[in-house]
């Protein structure tokens, strides 16, 4: 129990296809509302093998009907004694299909088994030492098959189990708990520890033996089944009805589009808004690559004035990201209005958006309100009340997994490669109130960073660089004068998912050339500074 950060509980799976085909074989990963849920998705699905998750109250027939080779209960920030804590059918455990509990998982399993669980002297939080017993011998756990007698894991529980359930042996341990069970009879393994996470040494390739030496899975999953799952399931959700796509040219809402656009044809129109807050030349650009390049049905709207003029005076981030969201789905209506008295012929009910899973998480808060870090707009900035159902085929992806996806739809490299860019733009780029001429300069200083960045070639080996504008004025000499002029901060930072991210040790060369050329070449700036902060503690985003 006790992760740090966790969720509510798994609404149901509803990317990879909604679905997963029986004939698939795969892992079904059952959410106790753990932080890492889908991460143990993800990495069973780095092993081509399908995964998907389900709410832990999902009934035994639900869970039959996948045919799944194993079951996967996850980590979550309960204890088992609390009064709502979190249950699974234990039927699971009698199906025969092979069982591997993750912390809470674990705890969940010995209670629900006839041992017992208590609260840990100390709580084990970070890193601990596991020792595997008899990790050489005959009766080396089938788990730790080929992984060292001793390795370092990452934890994240206050609760232990005490007492095994009958039939069940000690298969590791860490200096302050038991740390592996098992009973390999009845094929029902647990971990107290995160074999999903990087910080645990091996984690994989524990994962990997109950895939392939216990579950026995078969190696089925790719991007083509992804593609053919997703298309057949938005297919089925929409029925002859037509849909919206709010493109940004960014891969994941073009990858979305592409993929919707294969299941519904003409049926889909996207809509490529300009918000005013788009990068320098972004609008026609990016209009003339999904119509040319892609031949994707697109309408280009220049909203830019409507945006603007709603946030003037507004320097709240959230009230920012509330506003925009809000505007976009008032442009995204009056579209739709206009295409049901024209082109369309049946009833627009759907609206396509590219959501990944880490737009999910950080927009969903634990806690209640408070804890939500940013509401991401294509998540939680939509107002409440929408006059559209929504679509989002990549719901339960990371951004890696969704750019192999778009290479398997065949997109052009350049927009796989294109580094994320936020819904609410260069809004939360613009510290303080949006103004058109800080616009204009914070667009200067942007390109001039992505510029730098791709041809000192590290374009493609950072996750994002971009120009932040400060209202922060501080004094400078040029020629003889003395200026008083804008700061601009420059973030350039590397990433697996979005979910921690460090910032990218620049060579000395480069910070100078990108400095000196926005000093010169973008008037009203005399100091440009280097953001040298990671997430956590900080965002990527400065708001
Ligand atoms: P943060 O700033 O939360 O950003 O560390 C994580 C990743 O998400 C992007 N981002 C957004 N993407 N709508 C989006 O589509 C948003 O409102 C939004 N806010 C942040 C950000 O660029 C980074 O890659």
């Amino acid at each position: 129990m006790m992760e740090s950060a966790a969720r509510p509980a798994a609404e149901p799976a509803q990317g990879q296809g909604g679905r997963m085909k029986a004939e698939l074989g795969g892992v079904v990963v059952l959410d106790f509302g753990g932080q890492y849920t889908q991460l143990i998705a993800r990495r069973i699905r780095e092993q081509q093998v399908f995964s998907a998750v389900l709410p832990c109250t999902s009934s035994i027939d639900e869970i039959r009907k996948l045919a799944p080779a194993g079951i996967v209960l996850s980590g979550g920030p309960s204890s088992v004694y609390d009064a709502e804590a979190p249950k699974c059918d234990p039927k699971v455990l009698a199906l025969g299909i092979p069982v591997l509990g993750i912390c809470y998982g674990m705890q969940w399993i010995t209670h629900a088994l006839g041992g017992t669980v208590e609260k840990a002297e100390r709580r084990e939080y970070g890193r601990a030492q596991l020792s595997i017993e008899d990790s050489k011998g005959n009766s080396c756990s089938e788990l730790f098959v080929g992984i060292p007698e001793s390795l370092r894991v990452w934890n994240s529980h206050g609760d232990h189990v005490r007492m095994l359930p009958e039939g069940f042996r000690t298969t590791g341990r860490t200096e302050n708990a038991i740390a592996a069970v098992e009973d390999a009879q009845r094929k029902i393994y647990a971990v107290e520890f995160h074999p999903e996470v990087n910080h645990t040494e091996r984690g994989t390739e524990l994962l990997r033996n109950f895939l392939f030496k216990v579950c026995k899975a078969e190696q089925k999953w790719s991007g083509a089944a992804f593609i053919e799952e997703t298309t057949a399931a938005v297919r089925a959700k929409v029925g002859n009805k037509w849909a919206i796509c709010g493109l940004s040219g960014g891969v994941d809402s073009t990858v979305a589009a592409v993929l919707v656009h294969r299941a519904m044809g003409t049926r889909l129109t996207n809509i490529f808004v300009n918000t005013g807050m788009l990068r320098k030349n972004e609008f026609e650009q990016t209009l003339e690559m999904l119509r040319d390049r892609l031949h994707l049905h697109v309408i280009g709207v220049d909203a830019s004035d409507r945006f603007l003029d709603k946030l003037q005076g507004v320097t709240d981030p959230e009230k920012k990201r509330k506003i925009i969201g809000g505007e976009f789905i008032a442009v995204f209506a009056e579209e739709a209005q206009k295409l049901q008295a024209g082109e369309a012929h049946g009833e627009i009910g759907f609206l396509v958006q590219g959501t990944l899973y880490p737009d999910v998480i950080e927009s969903v808060s634990v806690k209640g309100p408070s804890a939500t870090i940013k509401t991401h707009h294509n998540v939680g900035g939509l107002p409440e009340k929408m006059p559209f159902a929504l679509i989002e085929p990549l719901r339960d992806l990371f951004k890696d997994e969704v750019r192999r996806i778009g290479k398997d739809l065949g997109l052009p490299a350049e927009i796989l490669v294109k580094h994320p860019f936020p819904g609410p733009g260069l809004a939360v780029r613009l510290l303080g109130e949006i103004t058109r001429p800080h616009l204009a300069t914070l667009r200067e200083a942007d390109a001039i960073v992505v510029e730098e960045i791709r041809s000192a070639g590290l374009y493609e080996k950072v996750w994002q660089a971009f120009a932040v504008l400060l209202p922060v004025r501080s004094v400078g000499v040029m020629g003889d004068g003395r200026t008083y002029g804008l700061t601009v901060a420059v973030r350039v930072v590397e990433s697996d998912d979005a979910m921690t991210a460090d910032w990218v040790r620049l060579p000395g060369e480069v910070l100078e050339r990108i400095s000196t050329r926005i000093v010169n070449e973008v008037p009203g700036v005399t100091r440009v500074v280097y953001d040298i902060s990671s997430k956590p503690p900080s965002t990527i985003e400065w708001e």
